[in-house]
């Protein structure tokens, strides 16, 4: 079957093999960091240096010339390259904040969690790109008066980026791909029924099954379940 608007939704696992910890995983980062203190704007307001700290050792991470995208990373940038050469959609929902999918050359991407690599003035929501350490010494300079620049992570209780723009997705696609993500966070966790309920087909690729739902699942690293899946579709 032909699959003419290919939706694809990436969590933490995609990025596993290229050495970014997950969340959720065994020795997964909400293990020793409590969700509460680095993940919420109470937590920053109770103690930003810790947060701030969270965060710029995330960002130097990226810096490291260990990190880099693997081979499902890049099967995405191809797919996304070869669909809309032949006149397909693609949209490349991301909750990683890391900046893989990036590098990997997809251009469709819309990282819905915020990005390490992007500083937020909490007075004005404007995002500066930032790959330095961040503190609490850093001020914007979009306000009259200088504000206090944030990690531009989307905190739980916070609304995800460009979220009407991942529905509309969604909705109109006919083939979901849910790739390395545990299903556990709305509003992505929802997208899956959101496009089932379209019509699409919904395909889970994933080192192990989170739920019964989709129509396939096809289980093991990212790096050869998704090369394998993408590189047939192609
Ligand atoms: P999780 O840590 O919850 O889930 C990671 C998923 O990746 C699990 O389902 C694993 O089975 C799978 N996985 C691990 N290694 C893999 C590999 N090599 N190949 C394929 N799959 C693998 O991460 P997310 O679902 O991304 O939000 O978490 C969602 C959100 O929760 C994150 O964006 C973050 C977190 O709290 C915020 O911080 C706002």
């Amino acid at each position: 079957m032909e699959f003419k608007r290919v939706v694809v939704l990436t969590g933490a696992g995609i990025s596993a093999e290229s050495g970014i910890r997950t969340f959720r995983d065994q020795n997964g980062l909400w293990e020793d960091h409590p969700i509460e203190d680095v993940a919420t704007p109470e937590g920053f307001h109770r103690n930003p240096n810790l947060v701030y700290q969270f965060y710029n050792l995330r960002r130097a991470q990226l810096l490291d010339s260990n990190v880099k995208p693997n081979a499902a990373h890049q099967v995405l940038a191809e797919f996304e390259t070869e669909h809309i050469a032949r006149g397909g959609h693609f949209t490349l929902i991301t909750q990683n904040v890391d900046n893989l999918h990036q590098r990997a050359g997809n251009q469709r991407i819309i990282p819905m969690h915020g990005q390490l690599q992007s500083a937020l003035c909490s007075v004005s929501g404007l995002s500066t790109p930032w790959t330095s350490d961040l503190t609490a010494e850093h001020y914007c300079q979009c306000c009259a008066t200088p504000s206090p620049l944030r990690p531009d992570i989307v905190w739980f209780g916070e609304v995800p980026y460009q979220l009407d723009d991942c529905f509309d997705a969604v909705a109109q696609a006919d083939l979901f791909v849910s790739i390395g993500t545990s299903g556990k966070v709305y509003p992505a966790a929802g997208f899956m029924q959101v496009a089932q309920e379209a019509g699409a087909e919904t395909v889970e690729l994933n080192l192990e099954k989170t739920s019964n739902a989709f129509d396939q699942g096809y289980y093991g690293p990212a790096t050869e379940v998704v090369v394998d899946f993408f590189s047939r579709l192609m």
